[in-house]
């Protein structure tokens, strides 16, 4: 048994805030963002279940399925909307699915937790998940610190996903986490984001590496096998450095950063969207997914677009 991906959607809220905007407000300026982190621009508002509710709704709809036939839905969220119930209890309401639905919080990591998880229960059962990322970071950002106000942005992207005989489009993943970095990127119960963003950036490269090798490793694929790579989007230096170490051409990453900032669990659904709807994959083609995020976890998966496997 596997996982194949049927269908996908995203979200984003209308309202842009450019960098020429919050030049206005904070001692900072488009150039020093833009080389620093590659951000141009974000989007911000709406709730979380709005946006997960606007990206799952897409991906239904993309794959053609019905809503009902849905067994199981998880929502990878570090922005809930309530403390009690999860995000996901209002997103199963209007979206009418059927099974159960639960929230997961791995940060930015978490689509790919998600995924891996997902594909666990479609072969021990489920049929059919709808995987969703949402965040409305914008939320917990505190828009006077120019250290984490420029990097921030809001947005959903969702997977439908569905069991299949044989091997299916999963091939490898690695997760991981060290509670011992949790200090370094926080945000208490009712507060804003901290980071300590050097730190975050040096532990970052070096995860996404060793996650992203791992990863290529136990599948047996080579590294320039990589059709396209689709890192979590929080700094272009980031996602190169990254890229320039494992020995994947800067070209082949997917980069929707410059538009959206760092949505966190939305950030790789986001990209890989925008990556398949500019006719980027074609069938065969390795895609490998890698992301990190507060905790500190990681998170890498290899797929196959679309499976060749499947029957
Ligand atoms: N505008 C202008 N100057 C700034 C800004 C800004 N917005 N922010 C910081 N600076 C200043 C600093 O104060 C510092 O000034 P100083 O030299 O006088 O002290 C100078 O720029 C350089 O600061 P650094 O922190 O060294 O800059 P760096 O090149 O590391 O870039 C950044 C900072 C963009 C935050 C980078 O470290 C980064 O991207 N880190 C990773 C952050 C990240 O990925 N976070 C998300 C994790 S995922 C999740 O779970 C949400």
């Amino acid at each position: 048994m596997g996982t194949r991906i049927l269908g996908w959607g995203t979200a984003l809220p209308d309202r842009i805030i450019t960098n020429a905007e919050l030049e206005k407000t904070l001692d900072t300026s488009d150039q020093w963002i833009v080389e620093r982190t590659g951000i141009r621009e974000r989007r911000v508002g709406s709730s979380t279940a709005e946006l997960a509710i606007e990206a799952g709704r897409a991906a239904l709809l993309n794959a053609g399925v019905d809503p009902a036939s849905i067994d199981m839905m998880i929502l990878c969220t570090t922005t809930p909307d309530q403390t009690v119930p999860a995000t996901s209890a209002h997103v199963q309401q209007v979206l009418q699915l059927r099974g159960g639905a639960f929230d997961l919080n791995a940060a930015c990591s978490g689509f790919v937790y998600g995924l891996v998880l997902a594909n666990s229960m479609l072969t021990s059962g489920s049929q059919r998940i709808l995987l969703i990322g949402a965040e409305t970071l914008s939320r917990i950002t505190d828009w006077n610190d120019r250290n984490t106000a420029v990097l921030f942005g809001d947005g959903g992207g969702a997977l439908v996903l569905e069991n299949v005989a044989g091997e299916g489009q999963l091939l490898s993943w690695d997760l991981g986490l060290d509670g011992s970095a949790r200090h370094i990127l926080q945000s208490d119960l009712g507060g804003k984001v901290q980071m300590d963003g050097r730190e975050v950036f040096k532990r970052a490269v070096r995860a996404v590496v060793d996650s992203a090798k791992r990863t290529l490793e136990d599948a047996k694929v080579q590294p320039d096998q990589v059709k396209l790579i689709v890192p979590h989007q929080a700094n272009i230096r980031i996602i190169q450095s990254a890229c320039d170490r494992l020995g994947i051409e800067r070209e082949r990453a997917a980069i929707v950063l410059d538009r959206t900032g760092n949505t966190s669990s939305a950030s790789i659904p986001l990209a890989l969207v925008d990556a398949i709807e500019k006719g980027r994959l074609e069938e065969g083609d390795f895609v490998l997914l890698t992301g990190f995020g507060a905790g500190m976890t990681w998170g890498s998966a290899l797929i196959r677009w679309p499976a060749q496997a499947i029957s």
